[in-house]
This record gives structure tokens, C-alpha cells and sequence, in this order.
């Protein structure tokens, strides 16, 4: 059966690569903040009940992990409230969701790979946000995934990659924080990843009612965020300039930045707390779905391939 896929957040950095890819599984009516605000329950239930989805890939969410920090009602509203009533309405509609969460949810103390059933403990709103919005889609009873990912990056939107190319065309040195440990992951590669696994699971009967739960879903490999700074400039020395983001991100100008400085996170104190090492063990997502993402240099290379 092909599913009728309801897509919300589709101009995100997950959403978009998931709004070119999706049409390999089903149909797929794809929803910015535009046409389907996560701040209005009613909108949510409306949506869901018009459109009568088979499923729902919710690639929306609060994003923005420090102003997270004095906006924790909004944060809430669309990380926790939003994908409550997603799962409700989707039960009610005999849909399964699709929902991405975050390696935020721990509290970075383990200090090797978090498997999906270690016990959480966020230390910043975001990351509290995130967790509520799990526990309500585990608790409706709805078939689900949820994909908990980390250090996102593409080739536009807001993210690390783009602030230190912008910033390597204005400073001569970078002071980059390195001592919290986690995994990039291009949102290209999380896209392609979720649309084998639902090529997958729909080809089949029974959908995804059977693997219904929790699963890692990172690049391979651990980095820090000046290794892997150094890395994206290490790269831009050797990308071709006519590739149209890099020349985007870079306005055009030359990068002049000489030194890459590690620096700590107490050196560079930001609103919200994030984790010293938040590295996931992607070992459930291999042995169900048999998939595993490549290493975190690999994709930072095919992102400056073009
Ligand atoms: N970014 C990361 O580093 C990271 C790390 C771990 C996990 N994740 C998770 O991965 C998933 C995808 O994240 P991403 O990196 O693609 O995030 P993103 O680029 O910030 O995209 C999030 C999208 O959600 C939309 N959105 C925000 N508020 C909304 C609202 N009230 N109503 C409707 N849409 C709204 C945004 O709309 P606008 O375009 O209008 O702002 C944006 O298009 C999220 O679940 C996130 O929590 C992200």
C-alpha cells in the first residue's frame, strides 16, 4: 500500500530533504508554518482530520535551544502540546507518526554511546521540551518512530556549518568549544535514512505497528565542535567555489580565518547548558532496519560536493 503522508515543518532542514524524498513511499501533502501553525491545537486536529493521512512525519519543532531558555512556553507548545496531539488525532485517523527528537534529552554524563532505553535527564528547556513530546507520543499508543538525532546541519537554514563559514570570512581566529563530544549529522542523510526505512516498512504489510518505538539515529563516528570546525574549513579550502550554498554562505568572499582555538564550554557560557557527550549508539536502528549512516567526514565532504 502506498500511504497518504501528511509532512509538517517542510521548510526545515529535515523537512525539505524530506518533502524531495518522500514521494518514494506515498503521496505526501507537505505543510509549512504557513499553512499548519504547531502553536494552534485546533489547526492540528483540523489539519489531521482534513487531510486523513495514513501517516504523519512531524519534521517540525522549536529549534532554537538557547532563546528555548526564556521561551519555554512556546518551546513547549510545539515540542510537547504539538506532538500530543498529533498522536491522538493520529490514532483517532488510524495514522502511524514519524517524529525526530533529540541526543538534548540526556545529560551528557555517560560518557559512552547512550542506547534508546538509558535513562534520560535533559539540563535545558529544549531538551525537557523534547522529552515531554516523546513521552506523549509513547503514551498515546499510536503506532510510531521517533528518531532521536543530533547536531544538525544543511547546506541552508541556521546551523553550524553556515555560522563558521560566515565567520571564517570575517575573523582571522576562531575559538571553538572542545570539550562536548556528539556526532553531525547532515539532514540530507537523516531524510534518505527515514525514507529507505518507511520504503521499507510499506512494502510489507503491517506497516510500522511492529517496530513501533524508539531508535538512534546519528552519523557514524565523534567529534567535537572544533575538530569539527577545523574539518568544514578544511573542506571549503578544497570546495569548488561555484557550488551555489557555498557561495551563498560565503557571500562570495575569501575566508581569512588562520587559527582554529579550542577553547571549553566554561570559556563560552551560553543561556542553555547542552551536554558534555552526547554520542548515540545507533546499534537498534542497524539491527532492525539495517541501516546505518556514514561517518560524520564523510558527510561533511558530500555536503561540499554540491
Ligand atoms: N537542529 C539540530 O541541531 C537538531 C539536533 C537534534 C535533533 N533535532 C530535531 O530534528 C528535527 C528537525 O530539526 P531541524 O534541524 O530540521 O529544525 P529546523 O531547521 O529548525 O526546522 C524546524 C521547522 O519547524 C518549523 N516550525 C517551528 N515552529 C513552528 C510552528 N509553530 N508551526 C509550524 N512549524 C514550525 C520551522 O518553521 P520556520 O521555517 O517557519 O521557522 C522550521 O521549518 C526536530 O525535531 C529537532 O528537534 C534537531
Amino acid at each position: 500500500m502506498k500511504p497518504k503522508i501528511l509532512l509538517t515543518g517542510k521548510n526545515g532542514q529535515v523537512g525539505e530533504e524530506l518533502e524531495r524524498l518522500l514521494p518514494e513511499v506515498g503521496e505526501v501533502v507537505a505543510l509549512g508554518r504557513q499553512e499548519l501553525d504547531l502553536s494552534n491545537p485546533d489547526g492540528i486536529r483540523r489539519t489531521i482530520r482534513a487531510v486523513r493521512p495514513n501517516l504523519i512525519v512531524n519534521a517540525a519543532a522549536y529549534t532554537a535551544v538557547d532563546q528555548a531558555e526564556k521561551e519555554e512556553t512556546a518551546a513547549s507548545e510545539i515540542n510537547s502540546a504539538a506532538p500530543a496531539i498529533m498522536a491522538e488525532e493520529a490514532k483517532k485517523v488510524g495514522a502511524s507518526l514519524v517524529h525526530y527528537s533529540t541526543d538534548y534529552v540526556f545529560d551528557g554524563l555517560k560518557g559512552n554511546p547512550y542506547v534508546e532505553d538509558d535513562p534520560t535527564g535533559p539540563i535545558s528547556v529544549y531538551g525537557t521540551t523534547k522529552l515531554v513530546g516523546e513521552q506523549a507520543i509513547r503514551a498515546s499508543g499510536v503506532p510510531h518512530l521517533i528518531f532521536r538525532t543530533s547536531w544538525v546541519y544543511a547546506t541552508r537554514g541556521r546551523n553550524f556549518l553556515l555560522t563558521i563559514l560566515r565567520l571564517a570570512t570575517q575573523r582571522e581566529e576562531l575559538r571553538i568549544v572542545r570539550d562536548q563530544i556528539g556526532a553531525p549529522t547532515g539532514s540530507r542523510e537523516i531524510a534518505d535514512a527515514t525514507t529507505k526505512i518507511l520504503c521499507q516498512l510499506y512494502r510489507r504489510e503491517g506497516g510500522l505497528s511492529d517496530v513501533s518505538g524508539t531508535y538512534h539515529m546519528t552519523a557514524t563516528g565523534v567529534t567535537n565542535w572544533h575538530e569539527f570546525a577545523t574539518a568544514i574549513l578544511e573542506e571549503a579550502s578544497h570546495a569548488p567555489k561555484t557550488v551555489p550554498w557555498f557561495a551563498a554562505a560565503t557571500g562570495g568572499k575569501p575566508l581569512i580565518t588562520r587559527r582554529i582555538l579550542p577553547i571549553t564550554t566554561q570559556e563560552f557560557p551560553t543561556p542553555a547548558r547542552r551536554p558534555a557527550y552526547s554520542v548515540l549508539s545507533n546499534a537498534r536502528l542497524m539491527k532492525t532496519f539495517g541501516i546505518q549512516l556514514p561517518g560524520w567526514r564523510t558527510q561533511l565532504h558530500r555536503a561540499f560536493s554540491g
